[in-house]
């Protein structure tokens, strides 16, 4: 049976992505140092490491010696009407020079106003002033740090009035204006699709095949009126079904089982990730 080509994502020093990666969790760094289990790449969560020194960044390097990385972030605040935070950017740009990860990414949110930062990943109003206003705001960025960054959908609760435009035209308005590729959170679109009562098969059809780098997987709570993004579990089955519909669609994209809650043990994300793989395999082989 022929095989798809499994679509690789290249970083200059720690190698290409592909296949399914496992996010880089501190409760872990024992078993991944002590057994080096054979997962494609990690995905560091870079804002845990952007202090001087000491032994996250001791942990940093090890993983970056024997793994492929991408570097992932939630610090930028990029819808931020706040200047852009420059003290972190330089922090980011020294590891992203030193590492050169597959990918770096961070989210299509605000988090910050006045100096005041939140702890969720809040979404924008859909409108062309915001537009232009994120897209600028990446292009620096991506001027300053000396490469495309990838953004990330996040999930959301709430809509803003003003909107004039759907989640998914907003989100290929700005990866157009910016010049900057997308990583497709699948469970954040069905979350969301949920919450707002949309069909999550029309965002996959209208983002561009061609700038989506990566994709995350991960778990949600049925709080009954409405699902919370909460990565603390596994995979659910709607999320795998729109997963399968969304490789069949864009092809075998690098893919990253998320875990940020209630962190199980390593075993547990390998199984996900397996079962990721598997799907993979199966839907681009059938492609092929
Ligand atoms: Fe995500």
């Amino acid at each position: 049976m022929p095989r798809a080509t499994k679509s690789v994502v290249h970083g200059m020093g720690g190698g290409p992505i592909q296949g399914v990666g496992i996010g880089l969790r501190t409760p872990h760094y024992g078993v991944i140092q002590h057994d080096k289990p054979p997962v494609p790449w990690f995905e560091v969560l870079i804002d845990n490491y952007l202090g001087k020194g000491g032994s996250p960044l001791t942990h940093l390097e090890q993983v970056c010696r024997d793994y492929p990385v991408t570097f992932h972030g939630v610090g930028m605040s990029l819808g931020s009407t706040d200047p852009l935070n420059m003290d972190y950017l330089k922090r980011l740009k020294q590891l992203v020079e030193r590492f050169e990860p597959a990918c770096v990414s961070d989210h299509l949110c605000w988090i910050s106003v006045g100096g005041h930062y939140a702890h969720d990943l809040l979404p924008l109003p859909y409108v062309k002033q915001v537009v232009d206003h994120v897209a600028e705001r990446i292009q620096r960025v991506q001027d300053f740090i000396g490469r495309r960054i990838l953004v990330e959908n996040v999930s959301s609760y709430l809509t803003y009035r003003p909107s004039v435009m759907e989640e998914w035209e907003f989100l290929c308005r700005v990866v157009g204006a910016a010049d900057c590729d997308i990583l497709l959170d699948i469970n954040n679109i069905y979350v969301s699709a949920r919450n707002h009562g949309f069909d999550p098969m029309d965002y996959l059809r209208a983002v561009p095949v061609a700038r989506v780098r990566e994709f995350h997987l991960a778990g949600y709570e049925d709080q009954g009126e409405y699902l919370l993004d909460t990565h603390g579990s596994v995979v659910h089955a709607p999320v795998w079904a729109l997963y399968r519909k969304a490789l069949a669609h864009f092809g075998p994209v690098p893919t990253l089982i998320e875990w940020d809650n209630n962190i199980p043990a390593f075993g547990v994300l390998q199984a996900e990730a397996a079962k990721a793989g598997a799907i993979m395999d199966e839907v681009c082989c059938r492609a092929a």
